[in-house]
C-alpha cells in the first residue's frame, strides 16, 4: 500500500528529535529560526525565511487555450537524462543537525536509492574529517553518475583528499559550497574552512577538471562572484545562501536569480535552491533563469518519515505538483519555459 507525504511526514516527526527540526507540514522556517545545531537558520532565521518569501511572492501566468495536455519535463544535463529539474541538495552532517534514527550512511544510502528510483540525481555533503565523508562516498556503490558530492573550502590538502575519495567513486560531477566559509564550527575545526580567493577556486576546478569532471560552484549569491566562478571555469553556479545557515538578514535566492542568469545564463549552467516547496516553486525558478533546481530539508524529512520510499514519494510528487503548473501555463517541456510564465 502507498504512503502518502502526510504519513511520511508523520513518521519523521516521530524519528526525528524535535530539538532539532519541527518538522513542521510546510518547512517555511519560522519555528526553527535560530536552531543550529539542527534544520534552522542562522540567527533571527531571516535568511531562511526570506528564500520561503522570495518564491512565494512570485506569481504564474495562467495559459490554457494551448495544446500542452502532454508534458515532460526531462531534463538532459550534461549527457545524463532525468526525469526533472530537481535534485536532493546536500547535507554534511546529518546526525548532529536532525539526530535520527538514520546513521550518514543509511541516510546517504537511501538517499541515493529513492532517487534513482524516480530518475534524478543526489547530493552528498561534507563535514569535518576524512573518515565520515569517505563513509558517505562509500555508499555510492557504483552509482556515481547518480550523484553530486561537494565538498567545501577545506585548506588544500583536506580538498585533495577528499576529492580523491569523489573521483575513485566514479563520480563525474561535484561541486564546492564556497559559502560554506561562513560556518562558524567549521572555521574553528581541526582542518578549517577558509574563504577562497579566485586563484584558490581555480586551481580546484583545474584539479577537478584534469579528471574529465564537471564543476559546480555552489553559495553564489551576486552577479559579480557568478561572473568569477564562470572565468575560474565552472560548469555551472548554483545560487544558493546555504538555506539561511551562514548569513542572517540575506537576501532570498529567487531575489537575485534572474540577474544572475541574466549575467551568466548563455555561458553556464545556472542552478538554485533555497525556499523551494513545491512543483510551481520549481517551475518558478526556472521561469527566473535556473536550468534545475534543489531541495534540502524536505528531502532530509522524507527520508527519515519512509527512507527510500519516501524520498521517492517526495519527489513524485514535486514532479505531478510541476507537471500540472506546466500545463497551466501552456509549457509543454522544458525549453518552453521563459519570463512569460512569471510575473
Ligand atoms: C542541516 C543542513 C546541513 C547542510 N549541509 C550542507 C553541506 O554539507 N554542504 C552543502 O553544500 N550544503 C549544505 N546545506 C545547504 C543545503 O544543501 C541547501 O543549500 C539549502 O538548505 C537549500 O535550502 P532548503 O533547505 O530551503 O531547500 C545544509 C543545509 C542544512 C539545512
Amino acid at each position: 500500500m502507498s504512503v502518502t507525504t502526510k504519513e511520511i511526514w508523520k513518521t519523521a516527526g516521530e524519528k526525528i528529535n524535535k530539538n532539532k527540526c519541527k518538522v513542521c507540514p510546510v518547512c517555511d522556517g519560522k519555528a526553527c529560526g535560530g536552531l543550529i545545531p539542527g534544520m534552522g537558520g542562522m540567527g533571527s532565521g531571516a535568511t531562511f525565511r526570506n528564500n520561503i518569501e522570495a518564491f512565494a511572492k512570485k506569481n504564474l501566468v495562467m495559459r490554457v487555450l494551448h495544446e500542452a495536455s502532454d508534458v515532460n519535463c526531462e531534463l538532459t544535463l550534461w549527457g545524463r537524462k532525468l526525469s526533472m529539474p530537481v535534485f536532493a541538495a546536500p547535507i554534511g552532517d546529518i546526525v548532529s543537525q536532525i539526530d535520527g534514527h538514520l546513521s550518514i550512511p543509511q541516510y546517504t544510502q537511501h538517499l541515493i536509492d529513492g532517487c534513482i528510483k524516480v530518475g534524478t540525481l543526489a547530493s552528498i555533503g561534507d563535514l569535518i574529517g576524512c573518515e565520515p565523508f569517505a563513509g558517505a562516498i562509500a555508499e555510492i556503490k557504483g552509482r556515481g553518475k547518480s550523484v553530486i558530492p561537494f565538498i567545501k573550502t577545506w585548506v588544500r590538502d583536506e580538498f585533495v583528499k577528499k576529492f580523491e575519495l569523489v573521483a575513485k567513486a566514479g563520480c563525474d560531477i561535484c561541486g564546492t559550497d564556497v559559502d560554506s566559509a561562513g560556518l562558524a564550527g567549521l572555521r574553528n575545526s581541526p582542518t578549517p574552512v577558509n574563504f577562497w580567493t579566485a586563484k584558490e577556486l581555480s586551481a580546484c576546478i583545474k584539479k577537478v577538471k584534469g579528471f574529465g569532471m564537471k564543476y559546480i560552484v555552489k553559495g553564489i549569491m551576486t552577479v559579480e562572484e557568478a561572473k568569477i566562478a564562470v572565468d575560474c571555469g565552472a560548469d555551472a553556479v548554483l545560487v544558493s545562501n546555504h538555506g539561511g545557515r551562514v548569513l542572517d538578514y540575506g537576501q532570498g535566492t529567487a531575489e537575485v536569480l534572474p540577474e544572475i542568469a541574466q549575467a551568466v545564463g548563455k555561458l553556464t549552467i545556472v542552478m538554485v535552491d533555497g525556499g523551494i516547496r513545491s512543483g510551481a516553486d520549481v517551475l518558478k525558478a526556472l521561469a527566473l533563469g535556473a536550468k534545475a533546481t534543489l531541495i534540502c530539508r524536505p528531502a532530509a524529512i522524507a527520508v527519515h518519515g519512509d527512507e527510500q520510499n519516501g524520498i521517492s514519494t517526495y519527489f513524485a510528487n514535486i514532479k505531478n505538483e510541476l507537471i500540472h503548473a506546466m500545463r497551466m501555463t501552456g509549457c509543454k517541456n522544458l525549453d518552453e519555459v521563459s519570463g512569460k510564465i512569471i510575473c
